[in-house]
C-alpha cells in the first residue's frame, strides 16, 4: 500500500463554506477542470510505466506512488466539486473528456529519450505546482485552500523525483545542453493548449448544458485567466522550468528575472487575442 502524506479522509468537506461558492463560475471551472486532469493521469502513466518498465527503481515509485497521489488529487477535487455543485453531471462530462483526451495519449507522445521525457515530466510538474499555487492564492474558501496547497506539495515533491531521475538518465545517455532545450521549449509551448485546454473547454459545456443563454467559451476563460494571472508565481515557474539546464547560480539568477517578465507578457498577449483565435 502507498504511503501518502495525506488522504482525502483527512479532508473535512462538511466545512466548505457552499453558500460562498456557489455562484463562482470561475472557481468552478478552475477545480473541475483540474479535477479531470488530475483524474485522466491513469491513461497518462501505462505508456510512462511501459517506458520506465526494466528501471525497477522508477517504475515502482510510478506505480506506488506517483500515480496514486495523482489519482486521489484526482477524487479529492471530484469530491469538492460535487459537494459545491451538486447538480454538476461530473461523471458524464468527464466521460465525454476522455474519448477525446484519450487520444491525443499515446505512446508517440513520450520523448525520444527517457532523460528527454524525464525533463518533459519535470515541465508538467511545474505547471501543475504553479497552477496549485495560484489557485490557492485566489481562493478564500479554507477547505479549497486546504486542499490545494496539500496537493502544491504533492506536486513539488513529484517534481523533485523526476529532476533526480533526470540527473540520472542525464548522465547515462550523456545529454547535453541543446537536447534538454528542445524538449522545455516545446514542452513549454504546449503546456497551456493542450490539457488544460480540453478539461476547461469540457468543464464549460457542461457547466452551461442547460443554460437559455450559456457563455462562450472565450468569455468563460478570460474571466478565468483574468483571475488567475495576477497570482501566478511566474518567477517560480521559470526557476523550475530552468532548472534541468543546471546553469551556474548567478547566470540563473540572472536569467529569472527577464525571463519571468517575458513570459508574463506573452501570456498576456496569449489572452488577448484568444477571441479573434477562435
Ligand atoms: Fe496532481
Ligand atoms: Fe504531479
Amino acid at each position: 500500500m502507498a504511503h501518502m502524506r495525506w488522504h482525502l479522509e483527512d479532508m473535512d468537506f462538511s466545512r466548505i463554506d457552499t453558500a460562498r461558492l456557489r455562484d463562482r463560475d470561475d472557481l468552478f471551472l478552475l477545480v473541475c477542470s483540474a479535477s479531470f486532469i488530475e483524474s485522466g493521469s491513469s491513461i497518462y502513466t501505462r505508456n510512462l510505466v511501459d517506458y520506465f518498465a526494466d528501471d525497477a527503481e522508477i517504475s515502482e515509485w510510478l506505480i506506488d506512488h506517483w500515480e496514486p497521489e495523482e489519482l486521489q488529487h484526482g477524487r479529492a477535487l471530484k469530491a469538492y466539486v460535487q459537494h459545491v455543485w451538486p447538480e454538476f453531471n461530473w461523471d458524464c462530462a468527464y466521460a465525454d473528456l476522455v474519448a477525446e483526451y484519450a487520444k491525443l495519449c499515446t505512446a508517440d507522445a513520450l520523448e525520444p529519450t527517457r532523460g528527454q521525457e524525464m525533463v518533459a515530466r519535470c515541465i508538467v510538474e511545474m505547471g501543475t505546482t504553479t497552477y496549485y499555487q495560484a489557485l490557492n492564492a485566489v481562493c478564500d474558501e479554507p477547505v479549497l485552500r486546504d486542499l490545494t496547497w496539500r496537493i502544491r506539495t504533492d506536486e513539488v515533491q513529484h517534481y523533485k523525483h523526476f529532476y533526480h531521475y533526470f540527473l540520472q538518465y542525464q548522465q547515462q545517455e550523456n545529454l547535453h545542453r541543446l537536447q534538454v532545450i528542445a524538449v522545455l521549449w516545446h514542452r513549454v509551448a504546449e503546456l497551456r493548449q493542450s490539457d488544460a485546454d480540453i478539461a476547461l473547454r469540457h468543464a464549460v459545456a457542461w457547466r452551461f448544458r442547460d443554460s437559455k443563454q450559456p457563455p462562450t467559451f472565450d468569455a468563460m476563460s478570460k474571466q478565468v485567466y483574468a483571475l488567475i494571472r495576477p497570482e501566478y508565481p511566474m518567477q517560480l515557474a521559470v526557476r523550475m522550468a530552468l532548472k534541468p539546464l543546471q546553469l551556474n547560480a548567478s547566470l540563473q539568477r540572472r536569467a529569472e528575472r527577464p525571463l519571468a517578465a517575458i513570459a508574463r507578457l506573452l501570456l498576456l498577449n496569449e489572452r488577448f487575442n484568444i477571441g479573434s483565435s477562435r
